[in-house]
């Protein structure tokens, strides 16, 4: 996990290599989400004070666009395809059994941190919908139950237990 100091030594160099240009306001954000996995309050702070614009104007675009979060990625990083193919095989009702099964909502991560939920467009392997792939795995042909069996391994390693075999996943 990234410390707060380097965060900030992120936030500098990636400010440095930028124009003080309001136009540089996205690409900026986005440059520090890339790095950093989100967007922490104080480096809305610095891109305000380097843009010279109030910070709540920088928060505000910041929370209109849905590419944006706020809050670390968990270990486990799940993302759920909303594509077109994926959303009309049932992506809705994986994302839905995943909210519930986690507790949180899209562009949440759980408090113990161990698991984080985006959804996504197309990602490219339509054939499988509906797809959803945690932490770079991709999960093919998703049911709401499949989606919770998939998630033991993880939870059990989040706790310290050793992976009970392997997850459901086909290739
Ligand atoms: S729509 Fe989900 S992989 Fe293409």
């Amino acid at each position: 996990m990234i410390t707060e100091k380097q965060a900030s030594q992120t936030i500098a160099e990636i400010l440095s290599s930028h124009k003080k240009e309001e136009k540089n306001l996205i690409p900026l954000l986005q440059e520090v989400q890339t790095k950093l996995g989100y967007l922490p309050r104080k480096a809305m702070q610095e891109i305000a004070g380097f843009l010279g614009m109030p910070v709540v104007e920088v928060w505000g675009v910041a929370t209109f666009y849905n590419q944006f979060r706020f809050v670390p990625l968990g270990k486990y990083h799940i993302m759920v395809c909303m594509g077109t193919a994926c959303h009309l095989a049932g992506g809705k009702l994986i994302l839905e059994a995943l909210e519930r099964e986690l507790d949180i909502k899209v562009g949440e991560t759980t408090e113990d941190g161990n698991f984080s939920l985006e959804r996504v467009a197309c990602i490219g392997c339509c054939m499988l919908a509906p797809v959803v792939v945690v932490k770079d795995k991709i999960y093919p042909r998703m049911t709401p139950f499949k989606m919770e069996e998939a998630l033991i391994p993880y939870k059990q390693e989040a706790q310290g237990e050793p992976k009970e075999g392997k997850s459901k996943s086909k290739s």
